[in-house]
């Protein structure tokens, strides 16, 4: 009800600033870059929040986890101000502000999809894991969004789900970017293809990931998957963002 509420307000406030809609053609390549790193910092504030309640998800003692989308968006809020010192806010550029509200929306309609599974009584882990609500969320997302389109994605030794795999351009950024020697951890990479513009950040393991992705390796994870035995700050994969060109009548 509150996401309603929420997307209901803010259209009303679109409505209300007289419409003052920029093109995205008109964005400057570090203008995409904020709003992809922006966007992406809100999603990892959701997928930190499914990793922490992975316990309360997994508790067969309770029935209704309580856990809808509001209660989603509420957590990842809190995780949001964690991760970047800032309070979530909703954009004024009319772009980020869409991939914000669709995300929210597809956090919804993946909760309530999931919500018989998630409340189960009697049963211990369910495999609603965070790469499981990521790729979900990911692909529901994609399918709102007339312009955006996210995915989590690794190359393809490391790749569990080929639901995940990488494309051309994707493969060619960790072939020849992420994982070059002499790439710097912290930088992300951007470029505009004939898809649109094209943004990926890499990501890497941090202790909390070893459980299942780390060794010994060929032994099995919780889910049941093979563990490739990486170690700590080894490159797991990306998270990779298209936000397509608009297209001219
Ligand atoms: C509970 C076990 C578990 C933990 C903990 C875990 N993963 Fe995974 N991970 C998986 C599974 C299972 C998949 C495949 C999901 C699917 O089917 O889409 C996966 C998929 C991925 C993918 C997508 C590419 C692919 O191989 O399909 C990335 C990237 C990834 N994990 C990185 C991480 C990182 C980084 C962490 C720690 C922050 C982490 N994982 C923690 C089990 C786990």
């Amino acid at each position: 009800m509150n996401i309603i509420k929420t997307v209901s307000t803010t259209i009303l406030a679109l409505l209300l600033s007289g419409g003052n809609v920029s093109y995205a053609n008109e964005y400057s390549s570090e203008q995409k870059a904020a709003m992809a790193k922006e966007f992406a910092d809100l999603f990892m504030a959701f997928k930190v929040s499914i990793f922490k309640l992975q316990g309360h998800i997994n508790n067969p003692d309770i029935g209704d986890k309580g856990l809808t989308g509001a209660k989603m968006v509420e957590h990842a809020k809190r995780e949001y101000r964690e991760l970047t010192g800032r309070d979530f806010v909703l954009s004024s550029n009319p772009d980020l502000l869409s991939a914000q509200l669709d995300l929210f929306q597809a956090t919804n309609s993946i909760m309530q999809k999931m919500a018989p599974v998630i409340n189960r009584k009697g049963l211990g882990f369910k495999g609603f894991i965070t790469a499981i609500f990521v790729r979900m969320v990911a692909k529901e997302f994609s399918s709102r969004s007339s312009r955006w389109n996210f995915k989590f994605t690794a190359p393809n030794d490391l790749l569990r789900s080929q639901a995940n795999a990488a494309d051309n351009w994707e493969s060619l950024v960790f072939s020849d970017k992420f994982r070059q020697a002499n790439w710097q951890a912290e930088d992300n990479y951007s470029e505009h293809t004939a898809a649109g513009y094209r943004w990926m950040m890499p990501i890497y393991h941090t202790s909390v990931c070893l459980s299942c992705h780390g060794g010994p390796k060929g032994s099995r994870d919780i889910t049941g998957a093979i563990k490739e035995g990486a170690k700590l700050g080894d490159l797991a994969g990306a998270f990779s963002i298209i936000f397509s060109d608009l297209k001219t009548p």
